[in-house]
């Protein structure tokens, strides 16, 4: 029997996501009261995914031709809600699940973020990750008085020290600290509580933590960072990486380069799990996958521009400014932001015009294609996981609705089970343990 993989969802920010879908219900109305979304927790939960990761920004996109309004007008990533808020009205309606925001390290000093993420580990019972990330747009830094954003390697030498400042708040309570002895009336234990004086470069703090300590001691660490540089960050600090990467051969070579580079470090690789994006299209027969995956097709193929503005809010670039009959290696495409997804889409572009290469690369996401029955699904799933070797996926389905988490929760999950691919009850109660079961 083939050795089980994790779940996770790649849940694309607490935003209007499936805008102009099909099977939204009153989405437009209902979003600001994120039911959705909690009740996605719940599936979830019973499906007995490892975790949901909220995805985050702090700004309005404006790559796109300087103008805010393909953004705004087909919701784009905007509205989006605070994911820390959202993550605890999941946390509060679910009880094995693991919850990771994003909180980007440009926008939190480390005390802040420290205690705020040690909180929700607390309220959760040590269910919480962090997606840690540095933020990438000038338009966010403004957004908090900053200038624009330092230089990209230099951003992860920043986050270096950030991990460093925060990992001594959280190391600030020894395991033990909480006596809650009523007989002798002490509650905690001075002596096992410590400040944790950091001065760096470009970050200062002191502790002790005054919220207390993580249940699992540190939260979970996930990080997408992809460049060489992204990735030397990662396998230093990451519990959990997410991928995004095209074809099981480039995903097997990352996972094995985080791996090699963890490795290097000192760390065990086990301890690092790598879950790469997918974006499954489902049907109760092939034929009826492969018709939805022609109707996707086609709305993507009509709304080619916002595909482009959305990857140029990651990436900075103003696609507009192109004609789509270009090919692409005649552009001259750089960026300060995500480059290991710009070097991605490149890779995938090839010869292509840039509208045939956004379709390649967006029109259906994800590492591999999955399309077909649930057992299907399933069985490729497994073929894909055999020649990566590991560690699992995240869903990230661009359009979430109801029937969009029923149709993974409910259909394509007892399917993986039914192969013995994926869990069928949490072992551990927290997070972290979960993840390194298997
Ligand atoms: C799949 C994926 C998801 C990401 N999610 C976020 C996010 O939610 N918020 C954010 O600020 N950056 C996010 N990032 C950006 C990364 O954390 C990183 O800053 C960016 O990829 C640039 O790093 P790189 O050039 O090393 O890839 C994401 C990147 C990828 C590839």
């Amino acid at each position: 029997m083939a050795r089980p993989f994790h779940l996770g969802w790649f849940l694309q920010g607490s935003s209007v996501q499936a805008w102009g879908e099909p099977w939204t219900g009153a989405i437009g109305r209902d979003w600001m009261v994120p039911e959705l979304f909690c009740d996605m927790a719940r599936a979830l939960e019973r499906a007995c995914f490892d975790y949901i990761l909220i995805e985050d920004s702090s700004y309005v996109g404006e790559s796109y031709g300087g103008s805010r309004e393909i953004y705004l007008r087909n919701g784009l990533s905007v509205p989006r809600q605070d994911p820390s808020v959202i993550a605890t009205l999941m946390a509060a309606q679910t009880k094995r699940i693991g919850i990771v925001p994003t909180l980007s390290t440009f926008a939190y000093p480390p005390y802040l973020l420290a205690r705020l993420v040690a909180t929700l580990d607390q309220i959760s019972s040590g269910r919480i990750g962090w997606n840690m990330v540095t933020g990438s747009s000038d338009v966010a830094a403004m957004n908090y008085g900053l200038p624009g954003m330092p230089e990209h390697d230099l951003r992860y030498d920043m986050a270096d020290e950030y991990m460093a400042a925060v990992n001594g708040l959280w190391d600030s309570w020894e395991p033990g600290a909480i006596q809650a002895d009523t007989e002798s009336g002490m509650l905690v234990d001075h002596t096992k509580v410590h400040p944790a004086p950091f001065e760096g470069r470009w970050y200062k703090t002191r502790g002790p933590l005054n919220s207390g300590p993580c249940p699992q001691g540190r939260p979970v660490i996930a990080q997408a960072g992809g460049s060489p540089r992204g990735r030397q960050f990662a396998s230093l600090h990451a519990d959990t990486i997410v991928a995004s990467v095209k074809g099981t051969a480039a995903m097997r070579a990352y996972r094995e380069d985080v791996r090699a580079r963890a490795a290097a470090q000192g760390r065990d690789p086990d301890s690092i799990k790598v879950l790469f994006l997918v974006n499954p299209i489902l049907g109760d027969t092939r034929e009826e996958a492969e018709l939805r995956k022609r109707q996707k097709l086609a709305r993507a193929e009509a709304h080619v521009p916002r595909l482009l503005a959305h990857f140029g809010k990651t990436t900075n670039i103003d696609f507009s400014k192109y004609d789509l009959d270009t090919p692409v290696d005649q552009l001259d495409l750089h960026t300060n932001g995500h480059q290991q997804s710009l070097d991605d889409f490149k890779r995938v572009a090839g010869k292509r015009s840039l509208r045939q290469a956004m379709m390649a690369y967006r029109g259906i996401p994800g590492s591999v294609d999955l399309l077909g029955t649930p057992d299907e699904v399933a069985g490729q799933m497994a073929e894909a996981m055999e020649e990566v070797g590991g560690d699992g996926f995240l869903m990230s389905l661009p359009d979430v609705s109801r029937r969009a988490v029923a149709e993974i929760a409910d259909g394509l999950v007892p399917a993986l089970q039914a192969r013995g691919l994926t869990r069928r009850a949490y072992g551990h109660a927290q997070f972290r343990d979960n993840l390194l079961e298997f």
